[in-house]
């Protein structure tokens, strides 16, 4: 584990020692991620009013009451801890957001995530390791998950952000990082498609890691070198050079087939043929 990683958790181990010390003293043993964070969560994410977020470990519901009254979201908090879901649902009915959100005593690892499109996380490495392949392959592609100070450690995040806190906090003192990561389609494998106007008989194999791609490509018989090739959610695309000039394909990933579109030249000059590709067997 990096050392500044390190000195992260060991932080964040100290303040929850501080925590359950002050429960003894009758507040709640929990880290909380502070309003400008949160804020800068979901506005990285994009919310909005068409998307359902889930916060997992959701502590006073900070996070799911955001999500509603600020964005407009559908939103579900899920904790272990009964005291801070009870707390968190006083607080929607305060906030005047009861309708929109709902929260949950659950175990994180036991949580349906497939109808988020939004998930959101404040936990430690370990417990956000143990749910990453669950979810990679749970959420839809275009899924969002944005995390609050951890990564996980093999899937590189699409976005990473500084936030400087106006009131040091005691996770993370008076610096927050936040990652975002998209949750890429399924784009590995052959695919082969016909263009009789562009390059005829197209030979595709792509390799992936997560949202990172490489793509060999073959058009009419010949090879093609392959340029900057993008995988956003279900939104593939990338560059390269049919019979010396340059070309932009772009699609869209739809189960079987890439659907989508090649700008043959550049510019205004550039001329647009359909470029469906299916997956080859
Ligand atoms: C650091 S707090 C974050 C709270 C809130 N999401 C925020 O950012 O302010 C982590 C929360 O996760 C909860 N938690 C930890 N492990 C959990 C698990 N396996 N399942 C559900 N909740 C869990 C803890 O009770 C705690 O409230």
């Amino acid at each position: 584990m990096a050392t500044c990683c390190r000195k992260l958790v060991f932080c964040f181990l100290a303040a929850l020692a501080l925590a359950a010390r002050a429960q003894d003293e009758g507040s709640p043993p929990f880290i909380t991620t502070p309003g400008e964070v949160v804020e800068r969560m979901l506005a990285i994410a994009g919310t909005g009013p068409d998307d359902f977020v889930i916060d997992l470990g959701s502590g006073d519901g900070r996070i799911v009451i955001a999500a509603a009254k600020r964005f407009g979201a559908r939103a579900l908090g899920v904790d272990l801890d009964s005291r801070l879901v009870k707390l968190s649902r006083e607080s929607a009915e305060r906030e005047g957001v009861a309708g929109r959100v709902s929260f949950e005593v659950r175990d994180v690892l036991l949580t349906d995530v497939s109808r988020a499109s939004v998930v959101t996380v404040y936990l430690l490495p370990g417990l956000l390791e143990k749910l990453k392949d669950k979810l990679f392959s749970e959420m839809r592609p275009g899924t969002r998950i944005v995390s609050h100070a951890f990564a996980f450690v093999s899937w590189r995040p699409d976005r990473v952000e500084k936030v400087h806190v106006s009131k040091p906090h005691r996770g993370q003192g008076d610096e927050s990082t936040i990652f975002l990561w998209i949750v890429p389609a399924e784009a590995r494998g052959a695919w082969r498609a016909f263009a009789a106007d562009a390059g005829g008989e197209w030979r595709l194999r792509i390799h992936q890691n997560f949202q990172d791609i490489e793509v060999e490509a073959a058009a009419g018989g010949k090879d093609l070198a392959v340029r900057e090739a993008r995988l956003t959610g279900e939104r593939i695309e990338w560059n390269g050079a049919l019979d010396g000039a340059p070309f932009h394909y772009r699609g869209r990933i739809a189960g079987a087939r890439i659907i989508g579109e090649i700008a043959l030249g550049t510019g205004a000059k550039a001329r647009h043929a359909p470029l469906v590709l299916e997956r080859a067997r």
